[in-house]
């Protein structure tokens, strides 16, 4: 479980995050949600440790991650997969894929059977599949976000944080998208998830934060958010 306590963070003397909670139970989806420039990313990039939380407490299974170097914090089993297409693009597909699990090769985490989990990713994401020896930077946008995405799960992960896994793909690549993140919750892969797609990241997630200006404004079981009607007039509104 992934536990966000009173966070603060920014960049520089620009305070973001103004002491956030947000809490990601074992085996269950969570969903922030809010608009463009609220902190859902700098929120990820806090937790993965990707810039330095200026107060508050982060803990992934009851161990303080706070102040860690990702690399450390990846080791205790935290994966990110992040906003835009961070993929290695001079290597290929499975290279690419055998990279998330790094930690498994160096003893940093549980080895597992990496090569099977490969396979299970491939068959998650058949778009790769039929890919695999090919670069990533010669992959689409859509595809290589699906690497980033199957990416994260070869860490064998703890938790998976997923910030917009459907930016700027094609209506069809979307749908595949969320069918991926229903299965990957089907295997109890706990996950956090921020989506532009707020109607469908609340009907895959299990309870959902709003996020406004650096602030949760709102959480509650995602059933709930869906008919709340501040929530539908702000995030659920044309088209989505
Ligand atoms: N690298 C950065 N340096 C300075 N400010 C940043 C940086 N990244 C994001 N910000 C600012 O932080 C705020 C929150 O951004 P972000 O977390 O990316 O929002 P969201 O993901 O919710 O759209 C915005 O005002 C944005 O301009
Ligand atoms: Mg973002």
């Amino acid at each position: 479980m992934l536990k966000i306590d009173k966070l603060q963070a920014g960049y520089g003397k620009v305070e973001v995050l103004h002491g956030i909670s947000v809490e990601v139970p074992k085996g269950k989806v969570v969903t922030l949600i809010g608009s463009n420039g609220a902190g859902k990313t700098t929120t990820m990039r806090a937790v993965s440790g990707m810039i330095a939380p200026t107060s508050g407490e982060i803990t992934l299974n009851g161990k303080r991650i706070d102040g860690l170097e990702s690399y450390h914090i990846a080791r205790l089993g935290l994966a990110h997969s992040p906003e835009g297409r961070r993929v290695f693009a001079t290597m290929s597909v499975t290279d690419n894929l055998r990279l998330g699990a790094f930690p498994r090769y160096t003893g940093a985490r549980p080895k597992g059977d990496v090569e099977a989990d490969l396979e299970k990713a491939m068959e998650l994401f058949p778009r790769l599949k039929e890919r695999r020896q090919q670069l990533a930077g010669t992959l689409s946008g859509g595809e290589q976000q699906m690497l980033a995405m199957a990416r994260a799960t070869m860490l064998n992960p703890e938790v998976v944080l997923l910030d917009e896994p459907s930016m700027g793909l094609a209506p069809i690549l979307v749908d595949e998208v969320f069918r991926i993140i229903e299965r990957l919750k089907g295997q109890g892969v706990t996950m956090l998830l921020v989506e532009q797609f707020a109607a469908a990241a609340l009907a895959v997630a299990d309870y959902g934060y709003v996020l406004e200006n650096g602030r949760i404004s709102l959480h509650g079981p995602a059933e709930k958010l869906r008919t709340d009607p501040a929530v539908k007039a702000a995030y659920l509104g044309g088209g989505h």
